[in-house]
């Protein structure tokens, strides 16, 4: 079955855009740290691993499918956050983003009849599903809440719990 240099060549890309989101969560955990928003900090540390994980999924990939997997350079993620409602529209607004990318990845494998990878990319089909909600409910409640109070504190306790 084909595997055509555009695919390969985007799915590399994607390698990039997965390990960003992985430093884009690292340092978004960083800042939760410094302020001692350990709960928060411990939700994008979970966060920033599964993008790692999802990198590896397309760097294994690429192997199985005898192309060699060539890494781009990663840029710079912020240092400085806003409040906690503009961080998770930043998360909501980047996964959005990668999404974007899943579906041109997709399209690519429609376009060149390549079955293997549009079952490949199923997984991430359904997964950006489940990460857009995720974002979207915590950038929800936070709206609700606000950056002050007790239901702030049970919040983080509440992320604090995420399941590695
Ligand atoms: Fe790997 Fe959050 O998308």
């Amino acid at each position: 079955m084909m595997f055509s240099e555009k695919l390969i060549k985007e799915m590399n890309v994607q390698i990039r855009h997965e390990l960003y989101s992985a430093y884009l969560y690292l340092s978004m955990a960083s800042h939760f740290d410094a302020q001692n928003l350990k709960g928060f900090g411990h939700w994008m540390k979970v966060q920033a691993k599964e993008e790692m994980e999802h990198g590896m999924k397309f760097y294994e990939y690429l192997n199985s499918r005898g192309a060699k997997v060539n890494l781009e350079a990663i840029e710079q993620p912020p240092l400085e956050f806003g409040t906690l409602v503009e961080i998770f529209e930043m998360v909501l607004g980047h996964e959005k983003s990668v999404t974007d990318r899943i579906n041109l990845l997709y399209s690519i494998a429609v376009e060149d009849k390549d079955y293997a990878s549009q079952s490949f990319l199923n997984w991430f089909v359904d997964e950006q599903v489940e990460e857009e909600e995720h974002a979207g409910e915590i950038l929800e409640t936070l709206k609700k809440v606000g950056d002050k109070g007790t239901a702030l504190f049970m919040l983080d306790r509440s992320l604090g719990g995420r399941a590695e």
